[in-house]
């Protein structure tokens, strides 16, 4: 989806630019998701699998979200560093198409001041205009308290929780948290037994 860059400011005072991706940035983005990996345990994908992804692989990703008008790829930037990776994309089944799900993962000297709620402000104003969006889910690591704060912050909802869905390299487990947003779209929502 194309959308314009727009300028935010941090808790901190830090102007950020939240804008799309361009190809050439694709070993940026590989190195961003490398350190984003290495400094949280919350991240789904390792270090060393972001380290042996392509630049190609990651061009086609990139363009996958440019070329595609129900998803959306926003970058964060900061002194001209990647900071923030947010993508979001709607499911393609016709009977899931109301549906989208979406990742989030900050620079580690960006965290705790506000950011990932800009950056949810942006996608949410952005989203605006894809039709029939009606619900955008989401799966996080149970333990990550900052993550479902923010979640919690912007209307997600928790829905279930999956127990010893991931377990960490020092052997710990922990739950699967899903949560879902309902999105005002344009038409209202109705169930197949006639209620909303
Ligand atoms: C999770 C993440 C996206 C949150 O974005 P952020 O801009 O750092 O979020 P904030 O610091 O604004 O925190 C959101 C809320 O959580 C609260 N919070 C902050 N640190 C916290 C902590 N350690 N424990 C519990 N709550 C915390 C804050 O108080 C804040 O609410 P407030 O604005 O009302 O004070 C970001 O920290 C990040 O990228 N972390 C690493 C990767 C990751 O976990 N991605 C998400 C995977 S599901």
């Amino acid at each position: 989806m194309h959308f314009e860059a727009e300028q935010v400011v941090t808790k901190k005072n830090k102007t950020v630019i939240l804008r799309p991706a361009s190809v050439d940035e694709a070993q940026a983005l590989i190195d961003a998701m490398v350190d984003i990996a290495e400094t949280s345990p919350y991240i789904l994908m390792t270090a060393e699998s972001f380290r042996k992804q392509t630049v190609e692989d990651e061009v086609k990703w990139i363009e996958k979200y440019a070329n595609d008008p129900r998803s959306i790829l926003i970058l964060a930037e900061f002194e001209k560093k990647i900071v923030g990776i947010l993508n979001f994309g709607t499911n393609k089944d016709p009977k899931t198409r109301h549906r989208g799900s979406l990742g989030i993962s900050l620079h580690h000297s960006m965290r705790g001041e506000g950011l990932g709620e800009l950056m949810f402000k942006k996608l949410l104003r952005e989203l605006a205009r894809v039709e029939d969006l009606l619900q955008i889910d989401l799966a996080m690591m149970g333990d990550n308290h900052q993550a479902y704060n923010l979640y919690k912050k912007v209307g997600f909802i928790e829905v279930g929780r999956t127990p010893l869905a991931y377990r960490q390299p020092d052997g710990s487990f922990c739950e699967d948290v899903q949560m879902v947003l309902p999105f005002s779209g344009k038409k209202s929502p109705k169930t197949s037994n006639g209620k909303i």
